[in-house]
Parts: C-alpha cells; sequence; structure tokens
C-alpha cells in the first residue's frame, strides 16, 4: 500500500491554515493502491436498448470522434461550436493551455477571439427561430398540484425584466451577484439575467447557513442579493428571507455592505406580511420586476469572460470560488448535455439538482436550455408526499430523461418497489445518476424496477471544477457495467497517476487527474490564483487532479473508487473536514476536532466527529447538541454530523500528526485492520478510542 506516502512537497499547504483553525487533521490521505490492479467481472446488462436511438451510432463512431477530439481540439470543438450564435467567430487556433506549474502559471484559453453571450442562445436564439411557444419549464411545486409552465418567450420576457432592474441598481459587466433562493423559476431566471448582462451569479444553496453565505456574498464582494421571502420543502418551512437577513449583518459587522436585496414574495410558503423588511435596502421582486421593459440589450462578452462562481470545499480552509467563463463552459455543456442524455430538441427532461449545485448549473439550467429542451423544474423532495413522488411527476409530464443521485436512489429503493410500480413510467428512456459512486445494487433497482429495464443508466462522473460530465457511459452506444463510469467525454484525456506522478498503463488502480484541458475547466479559484495551482496542478506537475481515486479494467473502463483528500460526500454533497472541524472548535467547550467519514447506507457517507473537550467540561447530551448546533450554523443543516465520539486523546504521531488511517477504522469498526501504529507517540489511545466508542451518539 503506497498512498499513505502521499504527502507531496506542494501539496501540503496545510498547516498554517489548519492551525490557525486549531484543528488536529493534517495531510495522511486516503490510501489508494497505486498498482495494477483487476477489477471482478461485472453482472451482464443488456447490450442494447430497443427503445434508444443514439445520437453516435456506435463505439466505432465515439472512437473516431474522441480521436480527433483529443488530436484536434481546435477543429472538433470549432465545430461543436458552430450551432450556436457567435457575434464574433473564434480564431482557427483557438485553443491554449498551461497544465505545467514548472512551465509558468496555469492559464486555459478556449474559443480565443470569439465573442458571444450564453442567454442569448440559451433563449434568444430559440425564440428567434421560430420555438418560442415551446416550455422551457415545467415547474412543480412541493404541493401536489401546484405548478406552472413557461415557455421559452415568456422565460426571456421574465429574464429581459430582471436583467433590467439588475441594471437600474447599477450592476455592470463583471460584478458579482449572489443568488439565495429555492427552486423557482425564479433561481434560473435569476442565472440568465445575470449571464445576459455578464454578470457573474454566485449562486448559494439554500441549505447554507447564514455564517457560509455571508462568506460567500463577502469573498465574491456581491452588493446585489437575490432571494425569497421562505420556502417549503416538504412539510418544513426555510425562512429563508431571515437567514438572508442575518448573512447581510454578519458582512456588515465585517465591513461589506449588501446595498439592495430583492426579495421574492412566495407567498404560498410565507407571505411578505411575515418577514422582517428594511426600507432602502430590500426591494419586493414582484413589485420592482414586474414594470420593467421585456426586451434587454444584451452584453456580448468575449469567450474568456467569467459567468459564474460557484463555492465549494476542498481538503482545506475555506471553500474555493471555482470560477467558469463563458465560450468554453457554453460549449462543452451543450455538447455533454445532448450525447449523455440523448436530447434532442422539446424532450421533456427532468434533472432533481438543486440550482445551488453544480449539476443545477450545467443540468438544468444551461445545458437543457441550450439545447432546447423543456426542464421540469421541482422544488420539493423525492419522498413528499410519498416515495412515488418522483414517478407521479415522470407519469404527470411525460418526463423522457430523469436525471437524478446515487442517495436518492437509494433512499427510493428503501420505501419499496410498490411506490414505483403504481405509475406507468413509459416515457422514460433515459436514467442518469450524479455526485457518488452509485453501488451495484442501487444501480440495479434504478435500471431493472424503474427503468423496467428499457432505460440505459447513465453513471455520469464529473466535478464542480469540471463543469461538465467527464467519464460517462454514451446511452445505447457501449456496454455498461453497473457501478462504473465507463469511458471519457469527447477532449477528455483522463490518466491514473502512481504516488510519484508515472501514468499507469492498462489495467491499473491510481491518483485520477487529467492529461490535457478540456473546454469548461475551471479557469481560477477567484481572488486566489495560486491556491488554484497549488491544489489542482502542483500535487502532480502536468496533469489537473481530481482529488479521486480511481481504477481502470481490462475494457479501459474506469470505476470511481472516490476522494482521496479530505473531502467527504455526503448524500452527494461535498464537505471539507476542515470545514467541519473549524465549526466544532468553534465552540468554545471544544479543544480538538477531527472528522472522518464512514460508510452510511442512504447518504453514501455520514459525517463521524472525534472531540475533545477542554479540561474539566464534563461531555454531556447537551454539549453533544450544542456541538451540532455550532456546524448547523456555521455551515449549514446537510454538513451536522451523524456522530460525535467522545475522545479523551486523539491517535497523533511523535511530531503530533493525527493518523486518520486510524479514526477511519475505528469508525467503520474495523480495528482489527488498523495497520502499523508503531509511530503513535501513545498507541494506548487507540484502546481508549475502541472502547469509548459505544458511547458514540
Ligand atoms: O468524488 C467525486 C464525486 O463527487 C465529487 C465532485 O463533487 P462536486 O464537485 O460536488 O460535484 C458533484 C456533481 C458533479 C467527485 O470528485 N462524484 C461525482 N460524480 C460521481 C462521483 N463519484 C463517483 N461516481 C460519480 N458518477
Amino acid at each position: 500500500r503506497l498512498g499513505s506516502q502521499f504527502v507531496q512537497p506542494a501539496y501540503a499547504l496545510a498547516p498554517s491554515a489548519r492551525a490557525s483553525a486549531r484543528c488536529a487533521s493534517v495531510y495522511t490521505n486516503r490510501t489508494v493502491m497505486c498498482q495494477a490492479a483487476s477489477v471482478a467481472a461485472p453482472e451482464t446488462v443488456p447490450a442494447t436498448y430497443p427503445n434508444v436511438t443514439p445520437h453516435i451510432a456506435d463505439r466505432a463512431q465515439y472512437e473516431q470522434l474522441y480521436q480527433r477530439s483529443v488530436t484536434d481540439p481546435d477543429g472538433f470543438w470549432g465545430d461543436m461550436a458552430e450551432q450556436f450564435h457567435w457575434q464574433r467567430k473564434w480564431d482557427d487556433k483557438h485553443v491554449s493551455y498551461n497544465f505545467d506549474v514548472r512551465q509558468g502559471p496555469i492559464s486555459v484559453e478556449w474559443y480565443k477571439g470569439g465573442v458571444t453571450n450564453i442567454c442569448y442562445n440559451a433563449l434568444d436564439r430559440h425564440v428567434a427561430a421560430g420555438n418560442g411557444d415551446v416550455p422551457a419549464f415545467l415547474w412543480e411545486g412541493n404541493d401536489v398540484g401546484r405548478d406552472k409552465t413557461m415557455t421559452y418567450a415568456e422565460v426571456l420576457d421574465d429574464v429581459c425584466r430582471l436583467a433590467n432592474w439588475l441594471r437600474s441598481v447599477g450592476v455592470q459587466k463583471g460584478d458579482a451577484v449572489a443568488i439565495y433562493m429555492p427552486m423557482l423559476c425564479e433561481l434560473p431566471i435569476a442565472m440568465l439575467a445575470c449571464a445576459r448582462i455578464g454578470a457573474v451569479h454566485s449562486v448559494v444553496f439554500g441549505g447554507f447557513s447564514a455564517e457560509a453565505l455571508a462568506g460567500r456574498i463577502e469573498d465574491c464582494q456581491a452588493r446585489v442579493l437575490l432571494t425569497a421571502s421562505g420556502v417549503m420543502r416538504a412539510n418544513k418551512k426555510i425562512d429563508l428571507k431571515k437567514i438572508a437577513d442575518d448573512a447581510v449583518k454578519l458582512c456588515a459587522k465585517n465591513n461589506f455592505k449588501v446595498e439592495t436585496c430583492l426579495v421574492y414574495d412566495n407567498a404560498n410558503a410565507m407571505p411578505r406580511s411575515e418577514c422582517a423588511f428594511t426600507p432602502g435596502r430590500d426591494v419586493w421582486w414582484q413589485d420592482a420586476v414586474a414594470d420593467f421593459p421585456t426586451t434587454a440589450e444584451v452584453e456580448w462578452v468575449d469567450s474568456e469572460h467569467p459567468l459564474f462562481l460557484l463555492y465549494t470545499s476542498g481538503s482545506t480552509g475555506k471553500p474555493k470560488g471555482v470560477l467558469h467563463s463563458t465560450g468554453g463552459y457554453m460549449v462543452y455543456n451543450a455538447t455533454t448535455t445532448k450525447y449523455a442524455f440523448n436530447l434532442s430538441p422539446g424532450d421533456v427532461y427532468w434533472c432533481t439538482a438543486d440550482c445551488g449545485w453544480i449539476t443545477g448549473h450545467s443540468y438544468l439550467t444551461y445545458g437543457p436550455l441550450l439545447n432546447g429542451a423543456t426542464n421540469v423544474v421541482f422544488e420539493g423532495v423525492p419522498t413528499y408526499p410519498d416515495a412515488g413522488r418522483c414517478w407521479e411527476v415522470v407519469d404527470k409530464y411525460k418526463v423522457k430523461q430523469f436525471y437524478t443521485a446515487p442517495t436518492a436512489i437509494r433512499s427510493l429503493m428503501r420505501s419499496g418497489d410498490s411506490h414505483v410500480q403504481k405509475h406507468k413510467r413509459d416515457s422514460l428512456q433515459i436514467l442518469g445518476t450524479v455526485g457518488e459512486p452509485i453501488n451495484p445494487e442501487a444501480w440495479r433497482w434504478y435500471h431493472d424496477v424503474v427503468g423496467d429495464g428499457r432505460c440505459p443508466v447513465v453513471d455520469t462522473w464529473w466535478q464542480t471544477e469540471t463543469g461538465g460530465h467527464m467519464i460517462l457511459p454514451l446511452p445505447n452506444v457501449w456496454q455498461q457495467k453497473p457501478g462504473s463510469a465507463t469511458l471519457p467525454f469527447f477532449g477528455v484525456v483522463p490518466v491514473l497517476l502512481d504516488e510519484k506522478g508515472n501514468e499507469l498503463k492498462g489495467e491499473a488502480e491510481g491518483y485520477l487527474c487529467i492529461k490535457n484541458a478540456w473546454p469548461s475547466t475551471l479557469r481560477t479559484v477567484y481572488g486566489d490564483h495560486e491556491r488554484y495551482e497549488t491544489n489542482y496542478f502542483k500535487p502532480f506537475p502536468g496533469y489537473y487532479f481530481t482529488g479521486d481515486g480511481a481504477k481502470r479494467d481490462a475494457d479501459a473502463y474506469y470505476w470511481i473508487t472516490g476522494r482521496v483528500d479530505d473531502v467527504i460526500n455526503v448524500s452527494g454533497h461535498r464537505i471539507g473536514t476542515a470545514e467541519v472541524e473549524s465549526a466544532l472548535v468553534g465552540h468554545n467547550h471544544c479543544a480538538e476536532a477531527a472528522v472522518v467519514g464512514f460508510e452510511h447506507p442512504i447518504k453514501g457517507q455520514g459525517i463521524y466527529a472525534y472531540v475533545t473537550l477542554m479540561e474539566g467540561v464534563e461531555y454531556s447530551e447537551d454539549i453533544r447538541k450544542d456541538l451540532i448546533k455550532a456546524v448547523r450554523n456555521t455551515i449549514g443543516a446537510f454538513a451536522a454530523p451523524d456522530v460525535i465520539h467522545w475522545a479523551p486523546g486523539l491517535p497523533k504521531t511523535r511530531s503530533g500528526k493525527i493518523m486518520r488511517r486510524v479514526l477511519r477504522k475505528i469508525a467503520a469498526k474495523e480495528e482489527d485492520q488498523l495497520g502499523d501504529v508503531s509511530t503513535l507517540a501513545d498507541p494506548g489511545v487507540v484502546q481508549q478510542l475502541v472502547a469509548s466508542r459505544q458511547a458514540a451518539l
């Protein structure tokens, strides 16, 4: 096992950030076998699906296109961009990038010389082609029976009104705008309105706390915040305006002023009469925006103009503002959407993600609209009012492509087949998954029960940073294997490296890196290009490092094994253990905290927190609740630890580094597989932790 040696000089930026947060953890990444590996033969699945006629005829055609995409990126991606409107065309040689820190700063440029606008391409282009009456959004509310349809022309009208309002409050090209909204049509509309005027949207998931929202607003200096009064999620009312108000107050404490808050009165969940209102700063959306004209000039931008920021968790420090730019993101996004879901204009497509995450950006807002599809926008949750809701909605709108996360599949699977089988689902053709490895059992259930064996399962591996799908089975183009994301998309060259950065050939397991730039490569970490280089390009010079481990089998299929850094994936939500630790040690009774992931039957991974209290403080149920509250308040409820383990001491080496490997094994109840613990300063700590695990709640 070689992976524990994976502490490379350039990657060891952690100590100062960690030390300042009084966190106990250090880099000792998950062990990865960097060597030849064989993968067990999977169960068989149908080779062909008679219902699905793919855009690409077969594997041979894929191979041919793939070869061109990697040997002639200028030509291949130039062809893919032709369908869009460009105010000025890109240069013949439009691709340039440097992925090697030894050769100078990391840089990526796509469609050099080109000038375009993604909002124009997502909306105006379809309206101009006579498709204004095609539904763009089929909005399905939290409560059964609340719904609304918006055509492409209607969405364009609303986007223009809002774009005009944004301009009226002084938002200019390049300014960041924060969006903290529930899943109303107004959320993607807000994103598109920003794009129309060249403003950079920064959407913050509605489950984040006031503190997390404030940190994101301050980081990108957003002077305008778009939010809503509140929202119902299943039976729970969420007071978004109150959280937004608290965030704005926190910003003010740090001398940053949010000048304008546009608040959508989501009266069904929380009427405006129930909300606090700050005159001079707050404006009701319905009052302020309605009277603006339904046309708004398009801001034509260079291909590399920033489109959006999306904050995501890493191994260290605070979340990073991943920046995506316009042209490359647009073309890559539209192309992946088309081929992954075998999408054609007018198809009714449903992605259950929230726009607060990258999936909601790429495969709810931009990708489907760029392809002229009809998008289901769902405000609720898959299990409300019962576990049949998704299939009821599929039948209601005749959904053809359905895209969700393994955690949702596992939770619906647990509720039993009858919820699925009482609905017809005969419109379904493609089933997609994203966000975490899908276990073969859940894959099987999705394929056999939800899809009745008629629909290929598209397991899409990608990341916030990649902007679009990277490894996935193109439906009905090649044979699937349950649990494998299979082969790379056009233009993507994945490699597996050993801990020294050598490329492994053939069947192997190693660190998953990407050798070349693809059009929607993240361009920087907002305001911190050095962190961008350190995180993604210094661990293995010459490559983009994904943070994931993977295996490659004899058919060259990729099997993602999960994160190899200190990031855990809870219900498809990416959480940095350092962030949770920082929240825990922020509690004044907590001396030290170390957080690891553990296998969870529904969430994929759960959060297991080892906590050492200050001298003289007794562990109690009240303190446990308080510690969980500290995490909820600092990050959000979705990051609350599942287990708090009171640890009188943590397993440290003589140099003071915590052996996280040991903590993971104890959390997994695998203390018989601890490996070498001879370098621990006090090996007795391990037995103490095993003994005290019973008390972990
Ligand atoms: O570990 C991989 C996992 O999710 C990480 C990216 O998380 P995020 O940036 O939040 O984006 C999630 C939506 C794209 C990856 O590093 N991951 C994502 N999709 C898969 C996956 N792991 C296995 N299989 C997948 N299909």
